[in-house]
């Protein structure tokens, strides 16, 4: 596994908000978000809606879900698992740790 990436500390993104690690600095070429659920835990999956072209760090946080700005498709924060149409394919999802009191993101690359 690649090492992690230091995005900052767990103060730097709000509850129900989100921060975006640009694909050209991540290494997988595509925008990941990060996202701060309302359990409380930090989740990463790629930026982008597997629907059409939205940014997911612009939706809205339910629990541990985050919904499509655009067209209202619902994300699992936790698998990346679409769990409403329109979106019918997973976005990827990366491994998020907190460590010190600093978020650290492990970017999966796709096969
Ligand atoms: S672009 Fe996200 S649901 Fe359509």
């Amino acid at each position: 596994m690649s090492d992690p990436i230091n995005v900052g500390s767990v103060d730097a993104i709000d509850e129900g908000e989100a921060m975006v690690v640009p694909g050209d600095e991540n290494g997988t070429g595509e925008d990941i978000a990060i996202f701060h659920a309302e359990d409380g835990n930090f989740y990463a999956i790629n930026d982008e809606c597997t629907h059409e072209t939205a940014s997911l760090a612009e939706g809205w946080v339910e629990g541990t879900e985050v919904e499509c700005p655009v067209h209202s498709a619902r994300f699992c924060l936790k698998t990346g698992a679409a769990l409403c149409l329109p979106a019918t394919v997973a976005a990827r999802s990366h491994k998020v740790e907190v460590k010190d009191g600093e978020i650290l993101l492990f970017p999966h690359a796709g096969a």
